[in-house]
Order: C-alpha cells, then structure tokens, then sequence
C-alpha cells in the first residue's frame, strides 16, 4: 500500500466510518417511507430477509476486494482482471453510480440544511404545514443551502480518511442513536400509535408483491451503501489484522438498527396523527412525505414542553440526520475522489475540487427539476409519465443499477478473482471463518442464487419503472 494512502486507525474507527456511511438519509427518511408505502410489516419482512441472505455476503465481497487490493472500484477491477477491458468498464460504472447517487442524494441533503434552518429561526409550526415542502423546494434558497453543503463536506473530505471521515463518525453515531431511542420512547406514548405499531410489525403476507420485493432491496442496498463501490473503497483502508465477516455484520447490524428504530419512530407517529391513513393512497412521490410528518411529530411535542422546547429537540434531530447525511455523502464522494488520486495520481484537493464541482453542477440542475425549470421538471416521459430529471436520477441509480452492480460484483468475485482467493481474503484477520457454514453460505449464495436474484429484480424493475409492465402480475 503506498504511503499517501488513509487508513483506519482501529478496528471500532472503521466499523463506525462505514456505519457512518450506511447510516443516512436511507435510514432515516426513505425507510420509514417505504415501509409506509410498501406494505408495513411486509415490507420490513422482505427487508430483513434481503439484509441477512444478500446483503451480507455481498457486503464481505466488497470489503474484500477493496482490501485485498487497497483500490476504488475500477482499480480493484483492472488489477484482479489483468485489465480486462470489459471489467475496467464495469469498474467505471461502479465509480459513476455513487457519483449520480451523491448528486440526488445532496438535494435531499440540502432541504435537511433549509429545515433545521427554519426550525432554528422558530418555523416549526409554518413546517408542520402541509404545503410548505412544496413552497421550500422551489425557493432559491436552497441554493445557498446546497452551498452550505458542499462546504461541509469539502471540510472533511479535506481532513482524509482518518482525521476527517473516521473521527466524526466516532462522535457522531452514539449521538444519533441515543436520541433516536429517545424520541422513539415519547413517540410510543401517544395516543393510536399502537396502530403505526401493528402495522409496522405484524407482516400481511399478501402484501408481498413485486414493488415490494424490489423496493426492499433497492432500499436494502442504497441503506447499506452497497453496489457502490463504497465499501470497495473504505475496504481499501481496512488494516489487515482486521476481521472482514465480523466487521461487515456489525455494520449490517448497525445499520438496520437505525433504519428498523427510525421506522418505529415514524410509522406510530403517521398513524397517530392520522388513524385513518390509507397507506395505499400514498403517492409515489413521497420523499416529501417525511418532511411534512417530521415537523409534525415535533410540534406535538409542543403540549408537553413548549414551542421552544419542541424546537429545541426537532433541531436536535435534525442537526443528526444532518451529519448522518454528511457521513455518507463524504462516504459518496470519496470513491471518485480515490479514484482519481489512485489512477490519475492527482493530489487529494485536485482530486476533490474535480469532482466537486461536477457534482455541483449536476446538484443544482437537480434542485431545479421540481418546478423551478420547466424543461428541467418535465425532462423526459416514460411508463407513462412525465419524469424530472431528479426522477430519473432515482429511476436509473436508486431502482435499477444497484442491484445490477451487486450482480457484477458477485460475478466479478466468484468467477472472476474465483473462491479460493476470495476465502484467504476473508480468512486473514478473521482466521475463524475458514470452513464455517458461513463460510460456505457466502461462498455458495454469491455463486448460486444471489446473481440470480439479482438478475431477475433488476429485469422487473427495468420493466415496471420504464416500461410500466408488472412481470409478476
Ligand atoms: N447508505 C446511505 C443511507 O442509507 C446512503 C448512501 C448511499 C451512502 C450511497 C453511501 C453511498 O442513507
């Protein structure tokens, strides 16, 4: 490994980085909501299941190659392929994905940074409106939000791995947690959130269906920050000595902690503050959805504490999922950026003001699609429907590559790199796992059905998200 090259300092600084980066926005706002929307329990069923039988193998797959190889993506590619050309391309598109993912992902961001702004200046009550969100996204003030951001990020991108990435995610993930649980517990308390609990815990088998299946496991993958190369890159900066299965199901672990809490929070408070919601009236376009619920379940708080004692605690949570978010889009950003300083040899900041600003510039078209431009909003029309450019960024990277890649990546480890190297990958450091079932489980599931699943999520998805057509029904 050359020398300019970051590393973890401990084995607990690692898995908090990458629980850093799995913990986000995915757990905290498009969890709840796609339980919400999906079908509750069945959903959390289908997400679990996909958690433990996929995603954690895959996960062990990723760190893997990063590690074995302290490369991005497209570097681990051409290294263990002999610079095949066909896996260098994958190896891009696997930098190109969390490129595309960070850009819709720092708009989201940025309302979070507007949100905690209003709430600090004592606009919970104007929030807790049904029609602010609309009002807020098409105001120009998110692009001095979006600035905001990028600075933030740009901070402690500059501070590289250890310095940057690794010591605010040690402070910073206890933090959420704690307050998570806290706000859970008062949510509970309320009056009907027994049935958000019911709802949310009690799967109805017959709720199972194709978007549900296909929307657990794109939520599965972007919550874990897999099929992105991103844990090819924190791979990289794994020590030797640390063990790959034990820290890939800690972070698996953790992450589905926050996302199943955050749901336990959210779904009782929609139903307390609305029994009779019928969750099949939901729209699909429903990332607002939690903006205008969050600030509603705040404001509740206000009879018990006080207007300024529920602004106080809605700041509080949303400065967390604030940083949570920061956490990852760092996390989204540093594999093009290790991409360029590994393969190009640029410097860090030429690396990060590259790639920065083309992400600015993609950000802002995105920030624009909800209305502000016209051309923007009604880019193009497919299934049916006029999409935004914001839509297709969730369409194509959110819904459909990301299963693709974990297929790539799965290919690319069994057959390519093959088992056995794979095995003496996963075994140094965590001797304990040469000949487990666990062992053989990861080895077989990513060689046999795991691809398959994968294949054929991602040909339904391709089919219902552009083509309009239900394969299942
Ligand atoms: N996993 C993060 C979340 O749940 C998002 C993320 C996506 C992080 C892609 C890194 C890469 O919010």
């Amino acid at each position: 490994m050359s020398l300019e090259r970051g590393q973890f300092s401990s084995k607990i600084g690692f898995i908090l980085a990458a629980a850093g980066s799995a913990v986000g926005l995915g757990n905290l706002v498009a969890f709840p909501v796609a339980a919400t929307k999906n079908g509750g329990g069945a959903f959390l069923l289908m997400y679990a299941i996909f958690v433990v039988a996929i995603c954690l193998p895959l996960m062990i797959a990723e760190l893997s190659l990063g590690r074995n190889t302290c490369r991005n993506p497209f570097g681990a590619f051409k290294e263990l392929s002999n610079n095949s050309p066909i896996w260098k391309f994958f190896g891009m598109f696997m930098m190109i994905t969390p490129f595309m993912i960070g850009v819709f992902y720092t708009v989201v961001t940025v309302w979070i940074v507007g949100y905690l702004f209003e709430i600090v200046t004592g606009n919970l009550d104007v929030l807790s409106q049904a029609e602010t969100f609309g009002q807020f996204i098409n105001s120009p003030d998110v692009f001095l939000y979006m600035a905001i951001v990028f600075a933030m990020v740009k901070l402690i991108l500059v501070g590289g791995v250890k310095d940057g990435i690794e010591r605010l995610a040690k402070f910073l993930m206890p933090a959420l947690f704690v307050l998570l649980i806290a706000l859970m517990v008062y949510v509970l308390t309320l009056e009907n959130a027994f049935l958000g609990v019911k709802y949310y815990l009690i799967p109805d088998i017959s709720k199972i269906t194709l978007p549900v299946i296909s929307g657990a496991l794109s939520q599965a993958f972007f919550s874990l920050s897999l099929g992105m190369g991103i844990l090819i890159t924190y791979g990289s900066y794994l020590r030797k000595q640390d063990d790959i299965s034990k820290s890939a199901f800690s972070v698996a672990m953790t992450d589905s902690g926050v996302a199943f809490l955050a749901g336990l929070m959210i779904l009782p408070a929609i139903f307390s503050f609305n029994p009779e919601t019928d969750t099949s009236q939901l729209t699909s376009s429903s990332v607002g959805m939690i903006f205008v619920f969050l600030p509603k379940i705040f404001l509740a708080l206000q009879a018990d504490i006080g207007y300024f004692g529920a602004s106080l605690i809605a700041g509080i949570f949303f400065i967390l999922v604030l940083f949570a978010a920061i956490t990852s889009l760092v996390s989204i950003i540093e594999v093009p950026v290790a991409g360029f300083i590994d393969n190009r040899g640029y410097p860090r900041d030429k690396a990060l003001l590259i790639v920065g600003e083309l992400m600015a510039a993609l950000t802002v078209i995105a920030a624009l699609s909800f209305g502000m431009s016209q051309f923007f909003t009604e880019f193009v029309s497919y299934a049916g429907k006029v999409k935004s450019f914001f839509d297709i960024l969730e369409n194509v990277f959110y819904d459909t590559i990301l299963p693709i890649n974990g297929l790539i990546v799965c290919i690319f480890v069994m057959y390519r790199w093959k088992q056995a190297n794979f095995n003496a990958e996963m075994e140094t450091g965590g001797e304990g796992i040469a000949r487990t079932w666990m062992q053989k489980y990861v080895n077989i599931s990513l060689m046999t059905f795991i691809p398959v699943i994968l294949a054929l999520v991602a040909i339904s998805t391709i089919a219902l998200k552009f083509f309009g057509v239900n394969l299942l029904a």
